[in-house]
């Protein structure tokens, strides 16, 4: 990990562009949230989707590349956003209707799934790719009604 700032309810980070990084920043959130947050599982996940992504796809996984990663907290419990910019190139995040027998095309799938709202945003300086999470959506919400289901 190059470097990595804690400020409030947030935590900021400059990754070494290898694959390492998407094990660090599951450690990101994990050391923001802790396990006991409603959203520390689906963070977890999406966060190491979009660093795999940034390394795989852009060229923050060329050598000296770095990936930038921030994870805030919000005041209302199971909120959390999570931003990671690489460092661009020719192609863009897009979401793919995976072929059943590939191994690849799900991670923006899952990432669609699970959070309330996710985008893409190009500049001179590389990618940004963000999404909000809110208990109000995805695997929050099926974890949500299986004690309804037991009472009913
Ligand atoms: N940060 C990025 N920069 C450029 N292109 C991207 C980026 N993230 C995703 N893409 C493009 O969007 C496509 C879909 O991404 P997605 O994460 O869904 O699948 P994948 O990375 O190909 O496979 P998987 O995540 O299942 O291993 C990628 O194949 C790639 O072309
Ligand atoms: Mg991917």
């Amino acid at each position: 990990m190059t470097c990595r700032t804690r400020i409030g309810s947030g935590i900021y980070a400059e990754l070494d562009g290898t694959p390492d990084a998407a094990r660090e920043a599951r450690t990101l959130v994990s050391a923001l949230l802790g396990d006991g947050h409603p959203s520390a599982h689906d963070a977890a996940l999406i966060v190491s989707e979009l660093v795999s992504n940034a390394i795989t796809h852009s060229r923050s996984g060329q050598p000296g590349g770095t990936v930038l990663v921030a994870i805030e907290a919000a005041a209302q419990p199971g909120e959390v956003r999570i931003e990671v910019r690489d460092a661009g190139g020719p192609r863009a995040p897009v979401l793919t209707a995976a072929d059943p027998g590939s191994e690849h095309g799900r991670g923006l799938a899952i990432i669609s799934a699970l959070a309330a709202e996710w985008a893409s945003e190009t500049s001179q300086a590389g990618r940004a790719t963000w999404c909000r999470l809110s208990t109000g959506r995805g695997g929050n919400v099926t974890a949500a009604r299986v004690p309804d289901r037991e009472a009913g």
